[in-house]
């Protein structure tokens, strides 16, 4: 918990050197939070720093990816003024007479879960649009050496080529239907793999389990928030986006995580 490692970061030196700073921050404040004095400054320090990292942060990030045109911005945008208006909820002075323990708490819980979630689900793919990848070929650079795990990402990858071919597919007046029951079923079995995949992980006793359930979670979080109600004349756009989203991800997370789970 509160450990910045390897698989939080995302090959931009500036966020990453951020985000590094923020976990020790908040480091600092969950070994605070263990100790029993009155820790009412301490949380209005800490709600300083957050607020001010805040600003600074999200805009260096913002700043960035607008220069790369990165389709994600409008989601990053909202996902850090999420975050934002969370912080003025939490009381900057002595909260009716408590330690303000219990307001540190609430404030770490929140913290780790929200960082992990956005680390690893939005800012781990900043700047990845960039650099397109090539085909929907699932194709031995992606080989884990586990048997089943690249079976079940073979089987991913040809999901989302079907999806993607559907998508693409002229003449197909009304694809309304058929996207739906593609889109569910990637969902079901990628809900399905990543089961597989973290009770492996957890059998051998591998040490990144954690990161690889945040990651996870975030994903299947995407897969939820899919909103096919836009059917209007952007519903084409968002479709092509979202396919190229989601072989993104998975590239990206294949490669940099779950190619690092040792195989037996
Ligand atoms: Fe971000
Ligand atoms: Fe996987
Ligand atoms: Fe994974």
């Amino acid at each position: 918990m509160y450990q910045f490692t390897e698989d939080c970061m995302t090959g931009i030196p500036m966020v990453d050197e951020e985000h590094r700073q923020l976990f020790d921050t908040i480091y600092q404040a969950f070994i605070l939070s263990n100790q029993e004095e009155n820790l009412s400054s301490e949380v209005k320090s800490l709600l300083l720093v957050l607020k001010q990292y805040a600003e600074t942060h999200f805009k260096h990030e913002e700043e960035y990816m607008k220069e790369m045109n990165d389709p994600e911005l409008p989601r990053q945008k909202r996902e850090h003024q999420e975050f934002k208006e969370k912080l003025e909820e939490f009381p900057l002075e002595k909260p009716d007479g408590s330690d303000g323990k219990q307001v540190l708490k609430e404030l770490l819980e929140y913290l780790s879960r929200w960082l992990y979630h956005h680390i690893l689900g939005s800012d781990i793919m900043i700047g990845r649009f960039c650099t397109k990848v090539d085909s929907f070929e699932f194709t031995p650079k992606y080989y884990t050496g586990i048997a089943f795990v690249d079976e079940e990402h073979a089987e991913l990858f040809s999901i989302i080529r079907e999806a993607n071919e559907l998508i693409h597919r002229e003449l197909l007046y009304d694809k309304y239907d058929e996207i739906i029951q593609i889109l569910e079923e990637l969902k079901d079995y990628t809900i399905h793999h990543f089961q597989d995949e973290e009770e492996y992980m957890k059998r051998i006793g591998y040490s990144g389990l954690e990161v690889q359930q945040h990651a996870h979670r975030a994903f299947v979080d995407r897969l939820n928030e899919i909103n096919l109600d836009v059917i209007d004349e952007n519903q084409q756009e968002y479709l092509e986006e979202l396919v190229e989203f989601l072989r993104n991800w998975l590239v990206n997370h294949i490669l940099r995580l779950d190619k690092l789970i040792p195989s037996e």
